[in-house]
């Protein structure tokens, strides 16, 4: 079933440097019919090409978010399917798994087909996470298996997390038997006991319900205990905290299966936020104090975190202008995820550009299998492998000096709720390519 085809024509990205399976390399990149040919010097462009200036900028693999709400259906007044994938591609995403937490939820392959065929002609591949439990109620086990077969390959009911231990292992097995990861929202209920920021001096401070780290580290250990006693493979979503970064890492060492991700927010905001009183703040983990986000960001060095992932959640301006304690919880991700991820990580604490994309798309590809060795569901295209002749061109270039001013109102995401208004930002997506195709050139979306 073809329902990605690799766009026509040939496109040149001339200039810059390219990642290649050998590191980076100065280069251009030839595209001929959707598919990288060349990655050679000094090309010359054949009549017709489309030629890209990537002088100064890094051509990689596009990025995949394992994390985008993308709220269709249900709430399309927030995002849709159509405006989450543009913001997706102009973050430089070739690939997003859209989260179950929908309105009816991706508990049924009628729900789960819809979303994909309506994923099917947007700007970015759309792969979906199947919910565990009917209606993410954590009860009664989704038909996993018939989702499974549709070619969902990630399971997870974000948003809650299950709660009950015996539902959780049976699901961990019946996915491991079937091939797919259990993916987790950890967060004890019991023990985060409606509170809606972090506990401690802040919370204290302002009088606002908080829940202590305990809420997510319980989780995260009783996951892992599972996981490592099945022998199944588990995926730990958003992770905020010191203890949950400790027990992967311990976990990892062990030889658990254990993958985890970790979203901008957690690595570039602390709890004192909110002292503005702005739900902007509000998220889910919530934010953290230095000592968390130093952690956080340990953990994307060290390898013990896998994936960076948006975590994307438009809310319409109508919620979150309420009350704090009563709007939702949730942040625009998909826009700013590259510059922040490029701020903090490789300029404030020296990561590598090479690891960077490693988590930005070579590790969340291969998570949701949407990589040249997985499964690829529903006819997805391989993405996350470094540049080299043969690859879909599934690709981004992004230029490292670029500076820009974050406005929710100029996002293209439907929603504005941004934590980082008004912040000027370092690093930006110049085009994005998917399957062959500019979708994005220069910073503007091309559809
Ligand atoms: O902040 C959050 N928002 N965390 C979640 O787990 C769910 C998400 C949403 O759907 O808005």
């Amino acid at each position: 079933m073809h329902r990605y085809p690799l766009a026509k024509g040939t496109v040149v990205i001339r200039g810059g440097a390219v990642l290649t399976p050998a590191g980076l390399v100065d280069a251009d990149v030839v595209i001929v019919d959707g598919l990288v040919t060349a990655v050679e010097s000094n090309v010359t462009a054949p009549e017709g090409a489309t030629v890209l200036d990537a002088e100064g900028c890094i051509t990689g693999p596009g990025f995949v978010d394992l994390h985008t709400h993308l709220r269709e259906p249900g709430k399309e007044q927030a995002e849709t399917i159509a405006s989450g994938a543009r913001a997706a591609a102009l973050g430089g995403y070739t690939a997003v798994v859209a989260m179950p937490n929908t309105s009816p939820c991706l508990d049924s392959a009628f729900v789960v087909r819809a979303v994909l065929d309506l994923g099917a002609t947007t700007t970015t591949e759309v792969a979906v996470a199947g919910a565990i439990t009917v209606g993410r109620a954590g009860e009664q086990l989704a038909p996993i298996a018939e989702l499974a077969a549709l070619g969902v390959q990630l399971f997870t009911d974000d948003g809650t997390g299950v709660q009950h231990g015996g539902v959780a292992r049976r699901a961990l097995d019946y996915c491991t038997g079937l091939g797919v990861t259990y993916a987790e929202h950890c967060e004890d209920l019991a023990i985060a006991s409606g509170g809606v920021v972090h506990e401690g001096a802040w919370s204290a401070k302002l009088g606002l319900p908080g829940q202590p780290a305990s809420a997510e580290e319980a989780m995260v250990a009783r996951d892992l205990l599972l996981a490592g006693e099945l022998g199944a493979r588990i995926h730990l979503l958003h992770l905020s905290t010191v203890g949950s970064v400790e027990l992967v890492r311990a976990a990892k060492a062990k030889g658990i299966a254990v993958t985890a991700e970790a979203a901008p927010h957690h690595f570039t905001l602390t709890d004192a936020e909110i002292a503005s009183y702005d739900a902007r703040f509000k998220v889910n983990p919530p934010l953290r104090p230095d000592e968390h986000v130093a952690a956080i960001i340990e953990g994307l060095c060290d390898g013990t975190i896998d994936a960076i992932a948006t975590d994307h959640a438009p809310h319409t301006p109508e919620t979150k202008d309420l009350p704090f304690d009563e709007a939702p919880p949730g942040m625009l991700g998909l826009e700013t995820a590259f510059s922040l991820a490029y701020e903090r990580l490789v300029e404030a604490a020296g990561m590598r550009v090479e690891r960077l994309f490693d988590l930005l798309s070579t590790n969340p590809a291969r998570i949701a299998e949407l990589d040249a060795a997985g499964a690829r569901p529903y006819g997805h295209t391989a993405h996350g492998a470094r540049v080299a002749p043969g690859i879909p061109a599934n690709l981004v270039v992004v230029d490292p000096s670029a500076r820009w001013t974050v406005a929710g109102t100029a996002l293209a995401s439907l929603a504005t709720n941004t934590p980082y208004e008004g912040r000027s930002m370092h690093g930006s997506v110049r085009h994005t390519i998917l399957r062959g195709e500019p979708v994005v050139i220069s910073g503007e979306a091309q559809r």
